[in-house]
């Protein structure tokens, strides 16, 4: 596989970087502390073509391929990885279902606000019995005439308060199992929708995440996303891109843990020299570029297979897999490396253990990717 970089993709990754450094940079620390969401930058993301960045330009996105979003998630998510899965839900969670399985109208309806960033979306799939267990939907979508009736409660929901359109799964009927769920699209100011309190939660505090209860919610029958029964394939094939948008995420944060430690290791001074001088800190670094650089290829492996129509769900697996993995532990070692100053917020490497940690739990736990990796090599 060639890895090079078209010169469309390194205008990508300059754009993202000068808009992560100037727009999103300057407020990350406040946001975190005080779990501000960041309305005004997702607007300009939105401007900028990337909320729905592979999606075609006749619904509205900006036509670009797998591995230009890997890049961009990864620039984004170096300097805040809050904005990064505001950015990676409504890119590939959203609107890569409803593109592949929307009608022209969906599509016109939703989709094109949704590409274009004028509107946000969210991915309802958890639930409070039914989080790594996903066939076991306890949501219902009754039919009643021209519309379902959806009743139930939906967990972790990122953009949750925030989203304006839902990609809601539900049973439509619980009998069969996973072949009576379905996908539906749901607005977020119908009837009956609750959107519970935002979680205070350990890292990417400045997303949003929340609970949403349907109470006898009438939705459209033309608001069915794909065919009755085809949603737990929908939902299922949808993670599969979502986990290729949370591997880049957590590299991102890798990346920035090793380079604010390369940084520290020129500055800070022990024995009368830069801690960079000594083998202890340099073996740390070279440990960490080593897994980073692991964890590229596999993220681009994974996105080309998928712009090449290969069957990638094994490969977005192991991407996700590792590269959370690897989230965590460069994280931890930068804080190492900066020893005290790395545990108090001022040098941000705090942030970046608190921010991984999410990357091995959402859009799949690292057990369910072993299991997915497991499952394809035996079958
Ligand atoms: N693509 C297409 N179809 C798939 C598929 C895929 N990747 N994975 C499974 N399917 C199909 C199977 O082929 C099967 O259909 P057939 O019988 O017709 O072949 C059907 O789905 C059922 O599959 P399984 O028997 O494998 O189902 P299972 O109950 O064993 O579950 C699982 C499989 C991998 C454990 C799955 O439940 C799973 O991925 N769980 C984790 C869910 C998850 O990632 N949740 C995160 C929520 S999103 C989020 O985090 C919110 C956010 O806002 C960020």
């Amino acid at each position: 596989m060639d890895f090079t970089l078209s010169e469309e993709q390194k205008y990508i990754v300059q754009t993202a970087k000068d808009f992560a450094e100037n727009e999103i940079a300057p407020s990350s620390v406040e946001r975190d502390i005080k779990s501000d969401f960041p309305d005004e930058i997702i607007k300009k993301l939105g401007e900028l073509g990337f909320m729905g960045m592979m999606v075609s330009p006749d619904w509205g996105g900006a036509g670009m391929d797998t591995i230009s979003y890997t890049l961009a998630m990864e620039e984004i998510s170096k300097v805040d990885a809050s904005v990064g899965v505001i950015m990676s839900v409504n890119n590939s969670l959203v609107c890569y279902g409803l593109e592949k399985w929307g009608t022209d109208k969906q599509k016109e309806k939703y989709l094109k606000p949704l590409a274009s960033g004028e509107k946000l979306g969210a991915f309802c799939l958890s639930e409070p019995e039914a989080g790594s267990d996903a066939t076991n939907q306890n949501t219902t979508a009754v039919r009643d005439g021209d519309y379902y009736i959806l009743n139930g409660m939906k967990n972790w929901i990122t953009n949750g308060t925030k989203a304006d359109y839902y990609i809601m799964i539900a049973a439509t009927d619980k009998s069969i199992g996973y072949k009576g769920i379905s996908a539906f699209i749901v607005e977020s100011n119908s009837e009956g929708v609750e959107k519970g309190k935002k979680e205070d939660k350990l890292g990417i505090r400045s997303s949003d995440t929340c609970s949403i209860g349907l109470n006898n919610v009438r939705v459209p029958k033309e608001n069915l996303l794909g065919a009755e029964g085809n949603g737990f394939r929908i939902a299922m094939e949808t993670l599969d891109g979502g986990r290729i948008g949370i591997a880049s995420q957590a590299l991102g944060i890798a990346q920035a843990s090793l380079e604010a430690s390369v940084k520290y290791s020129h500055e800070r001074k022990a024995f009368d020299a830069p801690i960079a001088n000594l083998q202890a800190i340099q073996f740390k670094l070279a440990e960490m570029a080593t897994k980073i650089d692991a964890a590229r290829l596999l993220v681009h492996r994974a996105a080309k297979m998928k712009d090449e129509h290969l069957k990638y769900s094994k490969a977005a697996a192991e991407a996700k897999l590792f590269a959370s993995k690897i989230a965590v532990e460069c994280a931890l070692e930068a804080i190492q490396i900066h020893g005290g100053y790395g545990y108090v917020r001022e040098y941000l490497v705090e942030r970046y253990l608190r921010d991984a940690k999410i990357t091995e739990i959402y859009e799949g736990t690292s057990e369910i990717q072993k299991l997915v990796i497991a499952r394809d090599l035996l079958k």
